[in-house]
């Protein structure tokens, strides 16, 4: 049920009973790699059977059936944010980006996420995050071509024609933003991490239960995939809400109220049903404007009170 706030259950590893044994074997849950956290190494090495307690700075010990393989596509600043975020929550992670294994950032691999082409990148993977510019997501549609269907593909894209695209008619004219990337792609997507700022990503996140904790909406048509995306948002610190289906995410396109303005699960729900499709593209419209008004080096603060105002 969208808006559900029960317990997000984990997924289990999913072997397809119709795969034959090679790709069996390809999918295999590789090795589990020394965690980077002390605490959880320890835990690890002194017990036989996950424990399931969170280390100080809120790392998982996840069991193997709950490590799962994620490739993240685009190793920018949400890209190599989520990276890090999910291979320091214990899964295999893969970071793939357009200028090759090169251009992967150093720091993001030091979280031990392995930098691949993006030729090898989408096979044998539970989860592939797309975290590239909007509207280019076509560039990827003949690697996807062979892609299993119950691969969860989660895009944190968002569209600012004139600004970071191109104008895209469709788009312009009311298609839902994922909506059109999953037609470019020629599969469905979840929409998840779009609606926070990187700054905020990075530096914001805390372990389940800390009061005040921010929440990060996700949409998307299949349930299971929702829950997948919405336990990966909760590894990387953020409370995951159920924002329905990708025909509803225009409820947590720029500029909405519930866009990039830093809520928490109990005050997402009222911002994204105050949406207004008419008000909101308003207010992306002046972004420029508004934005040039916060000076040279606005802080991230600064920003998601200029969201905030925009929406009083
Ligand atoms: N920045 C934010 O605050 C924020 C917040 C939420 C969501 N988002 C959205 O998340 C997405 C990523 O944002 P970002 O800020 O991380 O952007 P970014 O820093 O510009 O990173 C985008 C990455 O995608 C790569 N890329 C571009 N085309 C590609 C392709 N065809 N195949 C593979 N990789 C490709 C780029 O590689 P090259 O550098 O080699 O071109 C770059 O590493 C965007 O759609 C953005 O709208 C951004």
């Amino acid at each position: 049920m969208p808006g559900s706030r029960a317990p997000v259950p984990r997924r289990s590893r999913s072997t397809g009973s119709a795969r034959s044994s090679r790709a069996a074997t390809a999918n295999r849950t590789p090795r589990r790699k020394p965690h980077p956290c002390p605490a959880l190494r320890n835990a690890r090495r002194h017990h036989h059977t996950a424990v399931t307690s969170r280390c100080p700075q809120g790392h998982r010990n996840l069991s193997r059936e709950q490590i799962m393989k994620i490739t993240v596509i685009g190793a920018g600043a949400i890209g190599g944010n989520l990276a890090v975020k999910l291979s320091a929550a214990g899964h295999d992670v893969q970071v793939a980006d357009a200028r090759g294994p090169e251009a992967v950032r150093a720091e993001v691999l030091e979280s031990g996420a392995r930098a691949v082409e993006l030729a090898d990148a989408v096979q044998g993977r539970d989860v592939i995050v797309l975290s590239i510019p909007f509207g280019v997501a076509g560039q990827l549609a003949d690697l996807f071509a062979s892609v299993p269907a119950e691969t969860v593909v989660i895009d944190t894209s968002n569209y600012y024609p004139g600004m970071l695209s191109e104008p895209i008619e469709a788009v312009d004219n009311g298609q839902v933003e994922s909506v059109y990337t999953a037609e470019l792609l020629g599969r469905p997507v979840v929409k998840a991490w779009n609606a926070a700022l990187a700054e905020t990503q990075r530096t914001k996140g805390v372990p389940a239960g800390t009061p005040g904790r921010l929440a990060i909406p996700v949409a998307g048509d299949s349930e299971e995939a929702r829950k997948v995306a919405m336990s990966l948002v909760d590894d990387t610190g953020f409370d995951p809400y159920d924002a329905g289906t990708l025909a509803d995410s225009w409820r947590q396109q720029p500029n909405s109220p519930a866009y990039c303005t830093e809520l928490t699960l109990d005050e997402l729900p009222a911002a994204l049903a105050a949406a207004d499709r008419a008000k909101d593209a308003a207010i992306r419209d002046s972004l420029p404007e508004r934005f040039a008004a916060l000076g040279a080096d606005p802080t991230v603060d600064d920003v998601v009170e200029m969201n905030r105002a925009a929406h009083r």
